[in-house]
């Protein structure tokens, strides 16, 4: 992200949008087998379906454990966009501890462990503790999430996770009348890790969320995707994916979740405060201080003759976060 006159995929082009009366149609469906119950089948094969039929057979999913999810109800959490294929969600991946290449998280993350797996929690709660992974794979009802992804550098791609929102966990630790935002350390380990330790970052890499957005029901603990558990380089074994939030906020491989009162300090804002601030909510009408924020290019939708797609206010999730930042100026608190 850092890296000068990337701006990665501007030149390239995405097809067309979703024609609006399809979306409406299909959730109508929606709507309709909800009351039956069978909303979750239905469109979960969809949503596998479709981005299956992209995945060369080599490439698909059935190589990892399975991990169902039932289809979430959470107001927004199922976009009616097509799904990426699962080989481009899993190789063209932003993982800067295996290298800073697209291609190296795929090529290098084989390295990393994620058994045995702790996550601790730590500071501003009643239960502070060690979670092992098999008793957080438990504590949530696993859902499926169809989101959109928008990184900083102008890509986007829809991905169905598989998890549960984050506050569940937060409900269980019981954070303490003084905490105001949630800290979520990730893996660092020079060992399995082959690019922590270069200069790129400051390590580990570190992210934050105040209490209420890390409580909002949009905000996903990952533990799966395409109906399997992660692969390595998107973030295994347990991951944040805050879909209102450009990707960097999302972070990996999560091994500490800490509750503080104070901001935390965050990587890439580290790295580089006048380019990556602390909410990095999706702005198409904030511009990253080196290229636009307006339009994006969807991954595997390239084309000579496609169109940027427009970049939606927080991603196309205002309805469901805007409140969170009512009265805010976003400009200045980018
Ligand atoms: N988490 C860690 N630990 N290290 C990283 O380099 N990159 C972030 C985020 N989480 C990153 C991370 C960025 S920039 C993006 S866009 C998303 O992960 C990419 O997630 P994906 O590869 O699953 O699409």
């Amino acid at each position: 992200m850092l890296i000068k006159n990337n701006a990665d995929g501007f030149s390239h082009a995405v097809s067309s949008e979703i024609a609006d009366r399809r979306v409406v149609e299909s959730r109508r469906t929606l709507i309709k087998h909800m009351g039956t119950g069978v909303a979750g089948a239905v469109m979960a094969s969809w949503a596998s379906r479709q981005a299956l039929a992209q995945t060369p057979a080599a490439a698909r999913p059935g190589k990892l454990a399975a991990l169902p999810g039932r289809q979430s109800v959470v107001p927004g959490a199922v976009t009616m966009e097509k799904a990426t294929s699962y080989q481009d969600a899993s190789s063209y991946n932003n993982f800067y501890e295996f290298g800073t290449d697209k291609a190296d998280p795929a090529a290098n993350a084989h390295t990393l462990k994620t058994r045995p797996w702790t996550v601790d929690i730590e500071g501003l709660v009643k239960k502070p503790g060690s979670w092992a992974l098999d008793d957080l794979l438990k504590l949530g009802a696993m859902e499926e999430r169809i989101y959109r992804l928008r990184c900083v550098e102008g890509w986007s791609m829809v991905i169905p996770w598989v998890g549960y929102s984050l506050v569940d966990l937060i409900k269980r630790v019981e954070p303490l009348g003084n905490a105001k935002y949630v800290e979520f350390v990730t893996l660092a380990d020079p060992k399995t890790m082959p690019f922590v330790g270069s200069r790129v970052l400051e390590w580990p890499y570190v992210e934050a969320l105040r209490l209420d957005e890390a409580m909002h029901p949009l905000t996903l603990l990952a533990f799966g995707m395409y109906g399997e558990v992660l692969p390595n380089q998107n973030g295994a074994p347990l991951r944040l994916v805050v879909p209102w939030k450009y990707g960097f906020k999302s972070g990996k491989s999560i091994v500490k979740i800490r509750f503080t009162e104070k901001q935390p300090a965050t990587a890439w804002n580290k790295a580089a405060a006048n380019e990556y601030g602390f909410y990095s909510n999706v702005n198409p009408a904030v511009d990253h201080p080196r290229w636009s924020q307006a339009t994006e290019r969807r991954i595997g939708e390239d084309g000579l003759f496609t169109k940027k797609r427009k970049t939606l206010m927080f991603n196309g999730y205002e309805a469901q976060v805007g409140q969170l930042y009512a009265g805010m100026d976003l400009k200045k608190l980018y």
